[in-house]
């Protein structure tokens, strides 16, 4: 098992490029910015936008048992009660009378002291800390004018519960049977007391869930295909498989909700850490819902009648996105000058084809540029840039990771064949300039070998 990141990235370079290339920026940074709070640019949209559309691709598009679902965020707050979270969505949390930091007393070797900070983690010189104490991790708001605790409610600390509470909604809606999923994307919040580490722990940040609902004596079966079926997923989106792996949670360190989890992790340059979690929650939110709103939640199909069981991969698109961008970033010398490359899936790469006529003032040029682009741009995301040297314009496409240039130049115009570069190989080929966009929408479709 690799114990060290394989890979030019450490967080602080992935960060830098995501600032540099309009993917990240720090929230309210005028401000002096909010806590793991961060803005996404441009090219952060796309590239977050490609992550979700290739989830959905592959447990909606591509399947046809399961069900797509947006709810609300703010739901009756008793159905946080219900669901458990209310009273056991917490951390253990201390306090320091000295430097009057908070840690979370089960992750205090990942803390240091805030007047004497040690140079080994873990060490907390000058602190002085109080028993741990329960700290609910929901944000909390007020529904309509009145402040009072009969208006109270959360912000969601995770989408399955909108699932759970719509099950009925959807059976008797959509031509559904267990074996069958509700997916769903959207935004949670979580009052993290250590947040910290770029991306990766956010308070405000999109998850994308599914909860399928099985027979229960199948659902051990489902949970080991949802493990494999999730890090397949990841790995057909460039992952490399040694920085991947799959980990089972001991019996103490189950949510409140789950028989059995097994964590997808992945190599982040700081260490193993969760990507993605599948749980077997059992049947444990049907029947907390049932029993609490007074509607049955249960399969009836002609002969049977039961509770099904739910597997449910939860990830979110942040976590999903980091690892992405962490295994795609690369640095390397080519003819003498450093180059710094996104080598991300051509299905998650924000731009796909940047049109470059190779003198920006040729004006025939520019015209056959133009027409490519504005053709290119109506099926895929396309940049069309004329300013600058062409290796400068190279180098900031490799830097966002887009995939392909296309170079038009003297020869275009004599013969109607363009130039098309690789941004991994650096290979460059003639096309017919005519065929260039079947030819990228053929690519697109293609498996895609990351470091062939
Ligand atoms: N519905 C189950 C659930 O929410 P979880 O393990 O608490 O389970 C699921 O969260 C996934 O959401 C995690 O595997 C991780 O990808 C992501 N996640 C959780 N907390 C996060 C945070 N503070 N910032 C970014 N992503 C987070």
């Amino acid at each position: 098992m690799l114990e060290q990141f394989e890979g030019a990235a450490t967080i602080e370079k992935v960060a830098s490029l995501c600032r540099r290339r309009a993917f990240v920026f720090p929230s309210s940074d005028i401000y002096g910015g909010l806590g793991s709070s961060f803005d996404f640019g441009h090219y952060g949209v796309l590239l977050n936008d490609n992550v979700k559309g290739e989830w959905r691709r592959s447990l909606i598009q591509e399947r046809d048992d399961v069900v797509a679902l947006d709810s609300a965020i703010i739901l009756n707050p008793e159905v946080w009660v219900a669901s458990g979270h209310v009273a056991g969505f917490s951390d253990p949390l201390v306090d320091c009378r000295t430097c009057k930091l908070r840690f979370r007393a089960d992750q205090l070797e990942q803390s240091a002291c805030g007047k004497r900070p040690s140079k080994h983690p873990g060490e907390i010189p000058d602190c002085d800390l109080t028993e741990p104490r329960e700290f609910n991790l929901m944000f909390e708001t007020f529904v309509g004018p009145v402040r009072e605790d009969a208006s109270r409610a959360f912000l969601r600390p995770e989408t399955a519960q909108g699932i759970f509470v719509n099950f009925k909604n959807i059976t008797s809606s959509m031509r559904v049977k267990p074996p069958f999923g509700i997916a769903q994307i959207g935004k949670s919040f979580r009052n993290e007391i250590t947040p910290g580490n770029f991306l990766f722990r956010m308070r405000e940040f999109e998850q994308m869930e599914m909860e399928f609902f099985v027979p229960p004596a199948e659902a051990e079966e489902w949970h080991r295909y949802w493990v494999e079926a999730r890090r397949r997923w990841h790995l057909d989106l460039g992952l490399r498989e040694s920085h991947l792996r799959v980990r089972p949670h001991e019996l103490s360190e189950l949510s409140h909700y789950s028989s059995a989890t097994s964590d997808i992790e992945y190599l982040y340059p700081i260490g193993w850490l969760e990507l993605e979690g599948v749980a077997n929650r059992g049947d444990y939110d049907l029947r907390q819902h049932s029993e609490a709103s007074g509607t049955t939640l249960e399969w009836i199909g002609h002969e049977e009648r039961y509770v099904p069981y739910v597997i449910e991969p939860a990830i979110s698109v942040v976590r999903a996105t980091l690892a992405f961008l962490c295994d795609a970033y690369d640095e390397e010398v080519v003819a003498d000058r450093p180059r710094t490359l996104l080598r991300l899936h051509p299905r998650l790469a924000p731009v796909k084809a940047a049109v470059l006529p190779l003198i920006g003032k040729d004006t025939a040029m520019v015209e056959q540029a133009r027409g490519l682009y504005e053709d290119l741009r109506k099926s895929m995301s396309a940049e069309y840039d004329d300013a600058a040297a062409i290796g400068k314009r190279y180098r900031r496409q490799d830097e966002i990771g887009t995939p392909w240039a296309l170079t038009i130049d003297e020869q275009t115009l004599d013969d109607g064949t363009i130039t098309l570069r690789d941004r991994d190989t650096l290979q460059q080929e003639r096309i017919p300039l005519d065929g260039a966009k079947r030819l990228l929408l053929d690519k697109l479709e293609q498996p895609w070998q990351p470091r062939a």
